[in-house]
């Protein structure tokens, strides 16, 4: 087989296990009230969880970090992110055309709003971190260094999903953060 063919192979194969997944998944939230929707667009949605481009988000960027639930950054900021993969914060995260189109247009479809929640105030603006949004730095600033870049089980903030359980789901809330080497946080 090549190796188009070894993906579409292996994105049918995420799809049918996501399914699976998303249908367990799915019966569990059924009931369940969810704070953070805000945070959680695209990931949250049913048909979303399971389409191939979700698929395809999942596993090519969520390779090195956590695939960002896309509602935490505006469009604008998404399509940069996806224009300059080649250099990416330092690495080659380049892709081929096919991915690239299918991811931009996932991203682009949940992505958050800008001027509204967590994008407050930053309407017009592309940031290309999640980790510089006013909102980002208002909510950790509590947080000493020493617990994030002088933690190596942390050592970045781009590292959400270390602290927060939930992360990929879209979820923050306080009560399912646990910082390693310190605990749960109570401020
Ligand atoms: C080869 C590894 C690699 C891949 C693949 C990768 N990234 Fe990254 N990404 C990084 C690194 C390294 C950083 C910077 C992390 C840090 O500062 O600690 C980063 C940071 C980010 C950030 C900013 C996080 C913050 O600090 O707020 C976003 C958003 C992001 N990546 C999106 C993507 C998207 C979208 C893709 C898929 C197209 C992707 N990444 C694929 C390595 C990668
Ligand atoms: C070193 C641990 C750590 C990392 C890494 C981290 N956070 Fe947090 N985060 C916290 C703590 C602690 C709080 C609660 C702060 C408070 O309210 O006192 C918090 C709060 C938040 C909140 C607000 C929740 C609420 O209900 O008000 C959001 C949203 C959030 N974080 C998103 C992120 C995202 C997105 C990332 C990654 C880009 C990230 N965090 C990385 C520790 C972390």
């Amino acid at each position: 087989m090549n190796a188009n063919v070894n993906k579409v192979v292996g994105y049918l194969r995420w799809g049918i296990a996501g399914s699976l997944l998303l249908a367990a998944w799915g019966l569990s939230l059924t009931g369940m009230s969810r704070a953070s929707d805000n945070y959680n667009r695209g990931v949250a949605n049913s048909s979303g969880v399971s389409s191939p481009a979700a698929m395809a988000y999942r596993e090519e960027c969520g390779a090195c970090h956590i695939a960002y639930p896309p509602g935490l950054l505006p469009e604008a900021s998404w399509r940069s992110i996806m224009t300059t993969l080649d250099d990416h914060f330092g690495e080659n995260a380049e892709l081929s055309e096919g991915p690239v189109a299918m991811i931009t247009a996932y991203l682009s479809e949940n992505a958050g709003n800008p001027g509204r929640g967590m994008l407050k105030r930053m309407a017009g603006e592309a940031p290309l971190r999640i980790t510089e949004l006013p909102y980002f730095i208002r909510k950790h600033d509590e947080v000493p260094e020493r617990l994030v870049s002088g933690n190596p089980e942390v050592g970045s903030f781009s590292n959400c999903n270390v602290c927060h359980q939930r992360a990929e789901r879209g979820e923050f809330d306080e009560d399912t953060v646990r910082i390693p080497g310190y605990g749960r946080w109570d401020d």
